[in-house]
């Protein structure tokens, strides 16, 4: 059954929302078909309750016109030898005690049907216990009314009433409620439009692909989207592939160049070529690094995170740098370790580019794990600070007084792998100048995946 209405549903948007509003006005047409079938009462019902009232009105007609009490009892006897049932009552004292219902509207009533007739003291009527009690001048009569008589309603006309509210009421929630979840459902496609379009801008590896059901139209676009993704992921797949190939086979030329150089007899000029050498080397580690993004797919492993530090330190020094550790001795720590060597590497790196002295710190606060990275270079203008993050981004070379500047993907890089590690960075400046890199890692790594 189900197949089947899913068979014969529409496919286009046009075709879908004609549908549901066909569909929606004849359920409200329905709706109001039953609303009027309980609501309104039968003609027959409606017309057998005025002609009572009619009748009731003749009555007082005519025994406000009579002349004597005779006449009275003759039309009373008359009356109620004709099925009326009306009958003299004593002169109520009060017709504030007697209910007030319909009392005006009767009252319009009574001098309607009456005609011409002014019945003098009219608005001494009311309806109680199923009769009228209508006080004359002459005399007081309670004619009884069919069981169930209402007085008939008043000012608002019928077509006004409570019917045509409830009609309007009920036609106007279900079409706007139909509507709306039908619209809804609809559109429904398109939002998850957006969605795709996000996921694929944080990661073109993203695997959201849009739903290629729901009306056609939408189903073509979906369709068209992924075809375009496909597209662009290949494009940029064989991009990195061909960037990564050529960074990878430039090495090993690199290691022969570094091998030649350092048999070269001058010191001054082997010193300058493997600098120069080595400047290319982690260029293109840099890059390599970059392409391959292993800051999320490395196995955790524990370490102990002061030898981590000491460590580059000491690779530091032994280059001539003027490089040192000033923290705790021992801090055992999980975490994707060569990836975070790199990170750590890469700030230190640029203390050694941009400074004369780089000092590494490592402490616990509160249950963070803080290593900090403090140089006294030029430090970082705030106007650049979130910049500096962006993948090929280079400050002014000039400001390091050395030509040593890469590609401008080392803080990129080492900003990803710390919040991988669920960790974050500051840039801070030092008194009186230079750069204070401030890097908080949770003591329980928040591994992203
Ligand atoms: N310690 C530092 N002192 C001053 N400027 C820095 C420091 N570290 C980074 N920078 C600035 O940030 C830029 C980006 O750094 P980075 O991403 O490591 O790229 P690269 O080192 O390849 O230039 C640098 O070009 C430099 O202008
Ligand atoms: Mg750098």
């Amino acid at each position: 059954m189900r197949q089947q209405i899913a068979r014969a549903w529409p496919r286009t948007i046009v075709a879908q929302i004609t549908v549901l509003i066909a569909i929606s006005l004849t359920l409200s047409c329905i709706m109001t078909a039953i609303a009027l079938h309980f609501i309104q009462p039968e003609p027959l019902a409606r017309l057998g309750q005025a002609s009572a009232l009619v009748r009731a009105t003749t009555i007082v007609q005519l025994a406000q016109r009579s002349e004597s009490d005779a006449e009275i009892d003759a039309l009373l006897a008359h009356a109620n030898r004709a099925g009326i049932p009306v009958e003299k009552i004593d002169t109520p004292k009060s017709l504030e005690n007697l209910s007030d219902e319909g009392r005006s509207v009767l009252a319009r009533y009574f001098r309607r049907l009456g005609g011409p007739l002014d019945i003098h003291g009219i608005e001494k009527i009311a309806f109680r216990d199923n009769a009228l009690i209508v006080v004359l001048d002459k005399v007081s009569l309670k004619l009884r009314m069919p069981a169930n008589w209402t007085p008939p309603p008043g000012r608002v006309p019928r077509f006004m009433g409570v019917p045509l509210m409830f009609v309007l009421i009920a036609v106007t929630t279900f079409s706007v409620v139909l509507l709306f979840y039908a619209a809804r459902w609809v559109i429904a496609p398109l939002s998850s439009f957006a969605a795709a379009a996000q996921a694929f801008g944080r990661s073109p590896k993203s695997d959201y692909a849009l739903s290629e059901d729901g009306p056609r139209e939408i189903a073509l676009v979906a369709r068209a989207l992924n075809e375009m993704r496909d597209r662009i992921r290949e494009l940029v797949e064989r991009r990195t592939l061909m960037l990564a190939a050529i960074g990878h086979d430039l090495r090993t030329p690199l290691t022969r160049l570094r091998l030649h150089a350092e048999q070269v007899d001058s010191a001054v000029i082997r010193n300058r070529m493997v600098r120069e050498i080595t400047i290319i080397d982690n260029m293109l580690s840099d890059t390599l690094a970059y392409l391959k993004d292993d800051s999320h797919s490395e196995p955790l492993s524990s370490v102990d995170l002061p030898s981590l530090l000491q460590t580059i330190c000491t690779a530091y020094i032994d280059s001539g740098f003027n490089v040192s550790y000033q923290g705790i001795d021992r801090a055992i720590y999980v975490c994707r370790a060569a990836s975070l060597k790199r990170a750590i590497t890469n700030f230190i790196e640029n203390g050694t580019k941009y400074s004369s002295e780089v000092v590494v710190g490592l402490k616990y606060l509160e249950s963070d794990v803080c290593i900090e990275i403090a140089d006294n270079g030029p430090g970082i203008s705030p106007d650049i600070k979130e910049k500096v993050f962006k993948p090929f981004f280079k400050g002014d070379p000039s400001r390091s007084g050395l030509n040593r500047t890469g590609f401008g993907l080392g803080l990129s890089i080492a900003r990803d792998i710390i919040q991988a590690h669920g960790g974050q960075i500051d840039l801070c400046d030092r008194k009186p100048h230079g750069l204070r890199v401030h890097i908080k890692l949770p003591s329980k790594p928040r591994m992203s995946p």
